[in-house]
């Protein structure tokens, strides 16, 4: 006599996919369905994606260690380290000429630093060029967005996948279906990333007849298409009307708590990075003045001095 067979139905499990959500199995006479669970608000659940575990502790998604850049004789950046933490919102301000901008072009391989060394998920990639970097999973943005303004707004997505077969100028001879599947691929991969940011209304339009705000959206949609792990914001709300950058807020909470993506946001709207960030960083002349929550960093006498010192004043920005 065999074993008794376990009765199918109504049995319950819980998985994880890869993005790290939740969902709820239940199997009823052989068939399962799934019920997403969405992750809670809390910081705590918003670390959905990636827990590296390396030699017993965990690695920070991104490790900057004692980074330094020289422009002629101005040290804009000057032996700066900081981690940021998979699945994290991490703030990153100072005032203006604070050296934030240059970090983000040392960390994203578009500039060469003098001294210190970058990690990704523990991993050197100090000095990788940008498409190695990119194709790493870490994206960024940039404060003046560079978009193609005399293609479309689909086209300037279509654009960012690397290694199209249809490059290769003997494929569409040679492969022309290959190519046709996979430019229907990212056809339909480019307007779901639009359709995701409300921007689908525009997928025609030139991008360079958008607006600023519109342009930062697009910015963000460019590092979609590549399924980033990490994404580095540089000022995403400058320029950006009210009701634009309460999307551009929404998205980014989404993208953080629904597909996991870990941002580091560099902001001058100081309300934003406090509601949105933790930790947050604080630079000034090129090195990390604070870190911490928002409130120890809003707090904190040195960041007040930074930015009073400035004619900023942190606190009511
Ligand atoms: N390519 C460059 N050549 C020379 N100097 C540069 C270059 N890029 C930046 N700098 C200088 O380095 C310093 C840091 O500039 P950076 O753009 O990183 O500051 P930031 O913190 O991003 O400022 P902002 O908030 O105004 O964008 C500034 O003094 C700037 O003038
Ligand atoms: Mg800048």
């Amino acid at each position: 006599m065999g074993a008794a067979r376990e009765p199918q139905a109504n049995r319950r499990a819980s998985i994880t996919d890869d993005a790290g959500r939740r969902a709820r199995v239940r199997t009823q006479f052989g068939v399962s369905t799934y019920e997403e669970v969405r992750p809670l608000a809390s910081t705590a659940s918003r670390r959905p994606q990636e827990q590296v575990v390396r030699g017993g502790s965990e690695t920070p998604l991104l490790s900057v260690q004692g980074l330094s850049k020289d422009f002629g004789g101005l040290r804009a950046v000057n032996a700066c380290s900081f981690s940021v933490s998979a699945g994290s919102i991490t703030g990153l301000i100072g005032p203006n000429g604070a050296g934030k901008s240059t970090l983000f072009g040392l960390v994203s391989g578009f500039l060469v630093p003098d001294e210190g060394r970058v990690f990704l998920d523990g991993d050197d990639i100090t000095a990788l060029p940008p498409h190695q970097v990119f194709g790493r999973g870490l994206c960024r943005t940039f404060q003046i967005p560079r978009e193609h303004g005399s293609l479309t707004v689909l086209e300037n997505l279509m654009l960012v996948p690397p290694n199209q077969l249809g490059e290769r100028f003997w494929n569409p001879v040679l492969r022309p279906g290959a190519v046709r599947r996979q430019e229907r691929e990212i056809r339909a991969k480019a307007m779901d990333v639009l359709e995701f940011l409300t921007l689908d209304h525009l997928r025609d339009e030139y991008a360079g007849t958008l607006s600023g705000g519109q342009k930062k959206l697009l910015e963000l949609a460019r590092t979609l298409m590549a399924d980033p792990r990490i994404v580095l914001l540089d000022e995403p709300a400058a320029g950006v009307n009210p009701s634009l950058m309460a999307r551009i807020r929404e998205n980014i909470v989404q993208l953080n708590r629904e597909r996991g993506i870990t941002f580091l946001l560099i902001e001058h709207d100081i309300p934003l990075v406090m509601g949105l960030c933790d930790p947050v960083i604080v630079m000034n002349q090129g090195t990390k003045l604070a870190e911490g929550p928002p409130a120890s960093v809003r707090s904190d006498p040195r960041v007040l001095e930074a930015y009073l010192g400035g004619q900023h004043g942190v606190a009511e920005r």
